[in-house]
């Protein structure tokens, strides 16, 4: 199985940004042992970062070209935001998990609505690293 891990702006940051609210893992540990755990089960992980809505609308774009079965994306305050990355996974058609560290239900109201949600196979929210994880074990197992 070919997945793609898309993190979304400010997430460069975890480990030190608000520990309080979003852990303290840092996201290459995140990438790291994402990596080994989908390579455990035969599966490839390509990651990517990008503080930049066009850059992440450009990777899920190629994607597609790439062959990639499966995306788990935190696409941080563009999920609030942006129709564009929604209507960049309406054209690739592939299947992908929206994962957040945080509640955003226990948060301000402008986190109560994802562009995202009902276009996404699930969502895994509030359970921190996990999430990342759980994602990845659904799309190698369940699908
Ligand atoms: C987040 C929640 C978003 O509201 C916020 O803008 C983020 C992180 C999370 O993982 O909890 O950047 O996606």
């Amino acid at each position: 199985k070919k997945l793609l891990l898309i993190n979304g702006p400010n997430l460069n940051l975890l480990g030190t940004r608000e520990p309080d609210k979003y852990g303290t893992t840092t996201l290459a540990e995140i990438e790291t042992d994402l990596r080994a755990f989908v390579e455990s089960t035969g599966g490839t992980l390509t990651t990517y970062q990008s503080n930049h809505e066009g850059d992440l609308v450009d990777r899920i774009q190629q994607a597609a070209k790439e062959g990639i079965e499966a995306v788990i994306i935190n696409p941080g305050a563009y999920t609030h935001t942006s129709i564009a990355i929604r209507d960049a996974f309406l054209s690739v058609q592939i299947p992908f998990i929206e994962v957040h560290l945080s509640n955003i239900f226990k948060r301000e109201e402008f986190r109560h609505h994802s562009y995202l949600s009902d276009i996404a196979e699930g969502c895994i929210i509030g359970l921190g690293v996990h999430g990342y994880f759980s994602a990845a074990a659904y799309f190698l197992t369940a699908k």
